[in-house]
């Protein structure tokens, strides 16, 4: 499905990606990880469009996006949330994925009309399916910062996406609110047979839930495999006994 070929991406002189390449195939769980300042963030920036690469190849399903606007990439199929959670805090939860769901349908013009009874089951079902319709007449900006990113987590899946890309979604959850996120997107790809994608820099979050692990230290691919490949590889060892 998705298919990133020797990815090439500089601040001035810095690269913060230098040689990145990557493969999701459709219902996989795929993790990226690597340290912090490894080039995460700015790979998954590449992918979606917020930022343009130098050289490389971004394909999804076989067409080249590396180039395209972020619009345009979404409407091809690929949502992500953000590390810092990016959602409109003075509505309700409800609201903020409904938003979602009417722009997806390319209604969020009669979003402002009174009885904005749109989309209401889609809305619903979303939430349902990421545990928080007993919180959705909540005001988001009320919502604890775990439930802030799981609501993050639904306004992406309002664009029904084929790929749903995630930055770091456990970042500043307690080990509890970790291991209910770690659960929540293993159950979207197993059960909704999503594909999802998304980035960590703790190892031991992936390792039990990720099919396929992409391991990235200064903006260079060190391998990608399933758990147990990876976990042998001696760079990958040597990359992380060395950090600690
Ligand atoms: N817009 C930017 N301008 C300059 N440097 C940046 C920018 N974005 C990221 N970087 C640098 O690129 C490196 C990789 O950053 P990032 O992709 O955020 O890493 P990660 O998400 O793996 O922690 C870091 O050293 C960071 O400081
Ligand atoms: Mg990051």
């Amino acid at each position: 499905m998705l298919q990133v070929e020797d990815l090439h991406k500089s601040f001035d002189d810095f690269k913060a990606v230098d040689g990145v390449h990557l493969s999701v195939e459709k219902g996989q769980l795929v993790a990226v990880i690597g340290p912090n300042g490894a080039g995460k963030t700015t790979l998954f920036n590449l992918i979606c469009g917020q930022l343009q690469p130098e050289s490389g190849k971004i394909l999804f399903n076989d067409d080249e996006i590396g180039r395209l606007p972020p619009f345009e990439i979404c409407r091809k199929g690929i949502a992500r949330s953000f590390q810092i959670a990016n959602i409109f805090q003075r509505l309700s939860v409800f609201r903020n994925v409904q938003v979602s769901v009417l722009s997806q349908q390319r209604l969020s013009n009669k979003l402002f009309h009174p009885a904005a009874q749109l989309a209401v089951n889609e809305t619903n079902h979303i939430l349902e399916s990421v545990g928080l319709l007993d919180k959705n007449a909540d005001v988001a900006g009320s919502l604890s910062h775990g439930d802030k990113r799981i609501l993050e987590i639904a306004i992406a899946l309002g664009n029904e996406p084929e790929l749903l890309i995630l930055d770091e979604p456990t970042a500043g959850m307690s080990p509890d609110e970790t291991a209910t996120t770690m659960a929540l997107i293993q159950r979207l790809a197993e059960k909704q047979g999503l594909t999802i994608l998304f980035c960590e820099h703790d190892m031991e979050v992936v390792f039990g839930v990720a099919q396929s692990i992409m391991v990235m230290q200064q903006g260079r691919t060190i391998v990608q495999g399933d758990p147990q490949a990876v976990r042998e590889n001696t760079e990958v060892q040597q990359a992380y006994l060395g950090d600690e």
